[in-house]
């Protein structure tokens, strides 16, 4: 299986990603561009950065020992499958520093054995559970140190789930920019507290998977495409909206940021100096590096100079082309003086920073795995075909006692009951009947499916890189077959979605029947029963409506358990009074069938809730995927602006099926006593007070630059067909001339580094003075059901009146959950920063703390949280 794996991934990209080159633009005249701004930013300059300057004076420390190739090997990878891991950076022999290694994914160690398949991001928003979230992030850094990793690639919070098909909107927290940032924050350090650096991603406005590299869709038919697709937002929804998450994981110590495969106003994401040097490197205060997503490095000169500090796996503009936009070519662009030897310092400086912020420097981390072949002996760089062998899978266990129990508590605490007639919780007596192939295992075994690309049997996952290979797979049937045995009840099942008649005489005259139906998305790496990624719909998939249809007609007590990766359309069924109880399993992870099982016999109550709204039509969200390009060069314009998902529905009043933030409890609870006030102390003024001038900027000895002669390839190192090392051929090292002037600099081109931070700028996450508290909210909270169960308590906010500011009628701006025993009642508390209150100015670049009267909405979804208090600013 693992050989197959590795072929076949070979095969794949090589066609998809291959013959990139050679093309004659003649894309039509893009109206969108992005602004330059130069130089990047120099790392270890906010003097408020405590923990980072620290880390700082040790990556200096280290990097000003370092060669020039041996800065290289810090910044490049070594190739795909050239190493042990999805991305391996060269090592520093001299000085004993090893390989970096850099791997899937956000749901756990990916290409791996005796790992644990988390519940995805979408799962844990729909928990709204501030601790699980943290735990989650230990748990999985615990797995990643225990394989060997220095890094995983994740957590992701983009793409933020802008379009409800968008395929890999489950790797990520929901549409819900607030949500995406406690939950993105919480995974970091988690994860970060553990040793392992934690990469946010994808930067940014990766927001579907159709055209997003130009050789994958070349190789899904559109031939004419000519660049992938670009994001163009304005400047306010971009801050608002989809930067947003990540300056609260960057406050929260982020060590990597990897950008994303898109354009962004016609300007490829991980070359985008709007983005990466001003967004990123200055109004967020970014500390750590910025890794290309794999192949998404478009330019070598370029990019170095737009802010990217690492490329990943290595090779340059096609898989495994074995002709790097860096390594040698980075070194030729620092000799002929086209990118600054800064600037190479800088990204080696930015990579050791992060690795001495999470304290590597005390932890020995070597890959005991190969993500390339499960064999024990094998070849150590697979695409090689003079590769040693060695050693290559130990198959240490990585899981721990909290793994196990993250993973069955988010499987069952984002259990959403959607619907709930006195369906559930199921009686403990009698009979019932379990219909649709969700129920049961997948036919070819939880992993027979590579990347999960395919949806057969219990759907736990979506598909793609975001994955790992599932130890085990609980499935419904599997779990609530334990739970009939011990109650002495009987169970029928018939697991053929097509097979109508069948169902529906199993379910017939049974106390209840319980219908399986699913909806999957994923990763473009392949095409899946013909969703490209992205979903083509929001039906449920293998006519899952004609079963449920099929069983409520001749079952009176039909509950509907849905297995999906984000909002379904079910009204063909969902006023069908015959449904008693519609549950949503949202992306739950190898322990799905216990947490389904645990809710249906009411061994927990609910206490999930949507992180998503689900409308009663498609064409009631603001926008869809962009199926099919009418340019070469697709443009997608972000003309909901601000206005995504609830924000929607509540400015142009639609009802939807179920708003964000619903779910229901086998109890009941009661919000009261809500209170806000402005906090003594604060300070109201409009712009905030801007943060310090940045520390001096501080070079290595630029009078260093090793002549030519001295890079090229030593004879006594061994040298791996296709590896990627720093060196130079004699034909590079003797054509190459120092000339600082000669490169085609962009507009706007300067090395000059500013002294100040931007307005918004000024430490990790932006100005410190956006996270001062300037108002509090509180309420009480009680239990007035007859059972122990979860409450979350959100908060939402209105704006006052801003002239010619268009604000959402109500954002979330907190959310505490709460356990309490019947009767028992509690008080939550939620702090109201000026970032949450404030809105971003496209004239000033800056945040505007807007005054006049904030409304404080407080329930228990968006749509039932009740204007109960305000306050004046
Ligand atoms: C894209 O262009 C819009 C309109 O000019 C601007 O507000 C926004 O900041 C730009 N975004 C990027 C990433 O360049
Ligand atoms: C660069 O890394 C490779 C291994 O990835 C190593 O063989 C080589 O010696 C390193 N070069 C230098 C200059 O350290
Ligand atoms: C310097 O070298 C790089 C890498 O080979 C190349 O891309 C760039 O164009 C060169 N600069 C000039 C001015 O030729
Ligand atoms: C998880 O751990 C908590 C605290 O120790 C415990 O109360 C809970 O029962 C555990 N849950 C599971 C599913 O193991
Ligand atoms: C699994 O799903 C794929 C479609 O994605 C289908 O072609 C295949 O036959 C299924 N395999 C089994 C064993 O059900
Ligand atoms: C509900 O089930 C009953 C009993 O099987 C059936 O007679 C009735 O038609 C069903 N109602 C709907 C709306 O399907
Ligand atoms: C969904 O909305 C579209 C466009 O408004 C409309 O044509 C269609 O009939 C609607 N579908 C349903 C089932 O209401
Ligand atoms: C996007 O906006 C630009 C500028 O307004 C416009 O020229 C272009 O037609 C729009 N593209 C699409 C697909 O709406
Ligand atoms: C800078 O490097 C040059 C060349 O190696 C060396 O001669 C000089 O002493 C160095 N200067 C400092 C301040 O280290
Ligand atoms: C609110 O802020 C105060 C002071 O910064 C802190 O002690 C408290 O824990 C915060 N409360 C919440 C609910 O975050």
């Amino acid at each position: 299986m693992a050989r197959s794996l590795f072929l076949r991934v070979l095969v794949f990209c090589g066609v998809l990603l291959g013959g990139v080159r050679g093309k004659t633009t003649t894309a039509t005249t893009p109206s969108y561009t992005s602004v330059p701004v130069y130089p990047a930013p120099l790392g270890g300059r906010n003097s408020q950065d405590n923990d980072w300057l620290d880390a700082y004076d040790k990556a200096r420390a280290f990097v000003t020992e370092l060669t020039l190739l041996e800065k290289i090997n810090l910044t490049t990878g070594t190739g795909w499958e050239m190493g042990p891991c999805v991305g391996n950076t060269g090592t520093i022999p001299r000085l004993g520093f090893t390989s970096l290694c850099l791997q899937d994914s956000p749901t756990g160690v990916r290409y791996a054995d005796y790992n644990s398949l988390f519940p995805a991001g979408l799962a844990t928003a729909a928990t709204f559970n501030k601790e699980l979230m943290y735990q989650r992030g230990q748990a999985l850094g615990k797995e990643f140190l225990a394989k060997g990793a220095n890094a995983i690639l994740g957590p992701a919070v983009g793409p933020m789930g802008r379009t409800p098909e968008g395929g890999r909107n489950w790797e990520t927290f929901g549409p819900e920019p607030y949500l995406q940032g406690i939950a993105g924050a919480l995974s970091v350090l988690g994860i970060q507290d553990q040793g392992v650096m934690a990469t946010a991603k994808h930067f940014l406005l990766y927001e579907q998977e159709h055209f997003r590299q130009v050789a994958e869709f070349q190789g899904f038919g559109w031939s004419s495409i000519e660049a992938p697709y670009s994001s163009n937002v304005d400047d306010r929804t971009l801050h608002e909206v989809y930067a947003w998450p990540f300056a609260d994981m960057i406050r929260a110590g982020v060590a990597s940021v990897m950008c994303s495969y898109n354009m962004a106003n016609n300007s490829q994401a991980c070359q985008n100096s709007y983005l990466l040097n001003r967004v990123l490197k200055d109004e967020l205060g970014f500390q750590g590096f910025v890794m290309s997503d794999w192949g998404g490095q478009r330019s070598g000169v370029a990019s170095a100079l737009a802010g990217l500090d690492m490329t990943m796996p290595g090779d340059g503009l096609s898989w495994a082309d074995d002709n790097p936009l860096w390594g040698p070519q980075l070194a030729l662009s620092v000799l002929n003086g086209s990118v600054p030897i800064w600037r190479l310092d800088d990204m080696a400086t930015r990579i050791m920073a992060a690795y001495y912020k999470v304290g590597q420097d005390q932890l020995t981390i070597e890959p005991n795995f190969q993500s390339w072949s499960f064999d024990t002996y094998g070849a150590v760089y697979p695409r090689s075909y003079d590769t040693p062998y060695a050693t290559i899978n130990k198959h240490v266990n990585a899981r721990s006692a909290l793994s196990s129990n993250v993973t069955a508590t988010i499987a069952t605490e984002s259990m959403v009951l959607l619907k709930n007639n006195g369906g559930l919780p199921l009686q403990a007596y009698g009979s019932l009947a379990l219909l649709g192939s969700a129920a049961g295992p997948p036919p070819l075994g939880p992993n027979g499916c590579e990347n999960l690309e395919c949806n057969n049997g219990t759907l736990g996952m979506g598909w793609g890189s975001g994955t790992a290979n599932y130890p085990y797979l609980v499935t419904p049937l599997e779990a609530i077959n334990a739970k009939v045995r011990a109650n002495s009840m009987s169970l029928a099942y018939n697991l053929d979605d097509d097979d109508l008649d069948g169902c529906a005489s199993t379910a017939e005259n049974m106390d209840a029947a319980i219908v399986f139906i699913t909806s999957d998305s994923g990763e473009c790496l392949a095409s899946v029963e013909g969703n490209i990624g992205d979903r083509n719909d929001l039906y449920a998939w293998h006519s899952g409506d004609d079963l449920v249809k099929a069983v409520a007609a001749v079952n009176t007590n039909t509950i509907v358990v849905v297995e999906t990766v984000g909002a379904i359309d079910m009204e063909a069924w969902i006023e069908n009074e015959n449904v008693t109880a519609v549950l949503y399993a949202i992306v739950a992870g190898q322990d799905v069938g216990t947490g389904i099982a645990e809710i249906l016999f009411g061994d927990s109550s609910p206490s999930g809730k949507l992180p998503f709204t689900v409308a009663k039509n498609t064409t009631d969200y603001p926008a869809s995927v962009a199926y099919t390009m009418s340019s070469t060069s697709p443009q997608i314009n972000y003309t909901e602006g601000i206005f995504i998902d609830y924000k929607h529905f509540d400015k142009n009043d639609i009802t939807p099926r179920y708003e964000f933030g619903y779910g229901l409890s086998y109890t009941t609870f009661e919000i009261s006593d809500v209170s806000a006030e402005v906090v003594d102390s604060a300070n109201i003024s409009t712009y905030a007070d801007t943060a310090p001038a940045y520390l001096d900027a501080e070079y290595y000895n630029e009078t260093y630059l090793p002549s030519s002669n001295s890079l090229i390839y030593p004879d006594d190192i061994p040298r791996y067909e296709y590896f990627i090392y720093p060196y130079l051929t004699v034909k590079q090292a003797l054509n190459v001339y120092y000339n600082d002037n000669a490169y085609p600099y962009p507009n706007g081109y300067s090395t000059e580094q500013a002294s100040s931070p931007s307005p918004s700028g000024g430490a990790s996450g932006g100005n410190p003075a956006l996270w001062d508290v300037l108002a509090t909210v509180s309420a009480s909270v009680s239990n007035t059901g007859s059972v122990y169960g979860g409450e979350v308590v959100q908060l939402y906010i209105s704006y006052p009146t801003v002239t010619d500011i268009d604000f959402p009628i109500r954002s979330l701006r907190g959310f505490e959950k709460v356990f309490l025993d019947a009767g028992d009642s509690a008080t939550v508390g939620f702090n109201l920063t000026r970032r949450d209150l404030s809105y971003w100015d496209v004239i000033t670049s800056d945040w505007v703390l807007p005054s006049g009267e904030f409304g404080v909405y407080v329930g228990n979804s968006s749509r039932n949280a009740v204007n109960t208090a305000s306050f004046e600013l």
